[in-house]
């Protein structure tokens, strides 16, 4: 729903032929808005890697308006042509050949040059906008993608506001903020209260790019588009779910965030805690932004408080050290470029949540992610209970629970796993799975940006987190970061790069009666 109250218009029969081409005119405004995409930190990775190609592949596949216009604004000493040149550049090598050709960029690509903190780059932003908008009947519809590190955040967002950019007359302005959301829960709370003296709630698109990946909104579908499913949806049925994003990548360049941040701010807060909320919430009312994130933030207020005094019993850390991935030897993280000798970040966790109402009471959910694991693998299992009473004679105490992957990449697809009896004059009793591929639909799976930035434009935030949801999952972690911040651990690091992960994590789970999945 659009804080603007868009939606595609009706055009009706018998009406005078200047007022049809109006609705017109209305309707392909509602289905492309004309607006600007005002990035700051246009420079910067992010833009290259991720918004260049998305806004070329909305642009080859006419998903945006031909009035569709970027301005660039960074300190590189760009000009027009060359940050064009830029932005084709990223679009050409981070479009995957599964994916076709990139498009061409909009018509109009400017660029400024200048520091954010610089009140003087605002007036130039405000001169540039101008001058796109000045077609007359074109709406001032304007995006400010904060592509920054997150300190730029607040100051960039002040500017905006005391040069009145934020509030255009005759067209919209929304806000995307990247994550990270503040460093904890007293500055996530600080930069919602600095987003929102600008900002209206309804202009905010906090972006967690997991929602924008194709099989985390399949969530959605399979759980509320079929109907057998939700009636086992339960802890009647269900005995546990684990939820894994392993990577097999290192740290890489990023060590400057990455050491401050560690793996629980990076993945725990945001693309993790989705995942969760997805799998445990209840059905919304309507497909609709407040209705889904209300869902969300339920499941957030009803996981168990941890504390901190006892988070051994639901929390595990770990942090690589050398190893072989992929064939090929890597360094342990205190060895990466930029990273302390004797770093105590975790690049490791796994983590049990409690989510204590009558849908999961009694249903743990485990979650584990990290980094320089054996393979990059990210799926969400849901484990059934054991059949209650054994009937295959000496199989029975074989046979194994049916488990429902959701496998969010890179093999993207569902599939279910049951017993089945093995041909023969015996009774013989094996594990069989039933699969879909999302390869078998034909379309390419896009990178989730396409769809995020398009959802900005048509002023949808369903996939978008509410501030009050950032606060709730800040909520939710802060015990472990304290525990873990206050309590070095003692034994960094603990799993070889290329495998999947701490012994204590084993042991963890042993004691919890249950075992990690493979990740194949
Ligand atoms: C980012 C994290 O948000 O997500 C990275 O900062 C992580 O550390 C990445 O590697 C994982 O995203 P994906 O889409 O590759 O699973």
């Amino acid at each position: 729903m659009s804080e603007t109250g868009g939606g595609a218009a009706v055009i009706e029969a018998g009406r005078a032929p200047e007022t049809d081409a109006a609705a017109a005119v209305e309707s392909e405004e509602a289905l492309r808005p004309p607006c600007t995409l005002v990035i700051f930190g246009a420079s910067g990775d992010l833009t290259r890697r991720l918004l260049a190609p998305a806004i070329a592949h909305l642009s080859r596949d006419g998903a945006i308006s031909s009035d569709f216009a970027i301005v660039g604004v960074a300190r590189s000493p760009y000009t027009d042509q060359e940050f064009r040149a830029y932005l084709a550049g990223g679009a050409r090598e981070h479009t995957p050949p599964t994916q076709g050709r990139p498009g061409e960029l909009p018509a109009v690509v400017r660029y400024l040059a200048g520091d954010f903190a610089d009140a003087e780059v605002y007036g130039r932003l405000r001169s540039t906008l101008d001058a796109i908008e000045a077609r007359p009947g074109r709406p001032r519809n304007r995006i400010f993608y904060l592509a920054t590190p997150p300190e730029a955040d607040t100051m960039i967002v002040s500017h905006l506001g005391e040069q009145g950019l934020a509030a255009p007359e005759k067209g919209w302005s929304r806000v995307v903020v990247e994550k990270p959301f503040g460093h904890d829960l007293a500055s996530g709370m600080k930069l919602n209260a600095d987003l929102r003296r600008v900002f209206d709630e309804r202009q905010i698109y906090r972006i967690d790019h997991y929602l924008g990946k194709e099989t985390v909104q399949n969530i959605f579908v399979l759980r509320f588009a079929n109907g057998i499913f939700e009636p086992l949806w339960n802890r009647r049925y269900i005995d546990h779910v684990q939820i894994t994003v392993a990577e097999s990548l290192g740290v890489e360049h990023r060590a400057g965030f990455y050491e401050k941040a560690g793996v629980i701010r990076d993945m725990f807060q945001n693309h993790l805690m989705q995942l969760l909320c997805l799998t445990a919430m209840e059905p919304p009312a309507a497909f609709e932004a407040d209705a889904v994130r209300a869902e969300k933030v339920k499941v957030l207020q009803s996981i168990r408080p941890f504390r901190v005094e006892a988070i051994d019993d639901w929390a595990v850390r770990g942090q690589y050290g050398a190893g072989v991935v992929g064939g090929k030897s890597v360094p342990g993280y205190r060895q990466e470029p930029r990273v302390s000798p004797d770093s105590t970040t975790p690049t490791w966790a796994a983590v049990k949540y409690a989510i204590d109402n009558w849908r999961w009471a009694g249903v743990p959910f485990y979650v584990r992610s990290g980094k320089r694991m054996e393979n990059r693998i990210s799926e969400i299992a849901i484990e059934f209970k054991r059949v209650p009473h054994a009937l295959f004679g000496a199989d029975a105490g074989k046979l194994n629970p049916n488990v429902l992957r959701l496998r969010i990449q890179p093999d993207e697809g569902v599939s279910l796993k049951f017993e089945a009896k093995i041909p023969g004059t015996v009774m013989q009793v094996e594990s069989v799975t039933m699969d879909f591929a999302y390869s078998q639909l034909g379309a390419p799976i896009q990178g989730g940006y396409e769809r995020l930035l398009l959802d900005v434009t048509h002023g949808d935030q369903t996939l978008f987190t509410r501030g009050d949801e950032v606060e709730h999952a800040w909520r939710v972690i802060t015990p472990i970061l304290e525990a873990w911040e206050t309590r070095p651990p003692k034994d960094f690091p603990n799993y070889a790069a290329g495998t999947h992960g701490p012994d204590a994590a084993d042991r963890f789970m042993e004691r919890e009666g249950r075992r990690w999945r493979t990740l194949r």
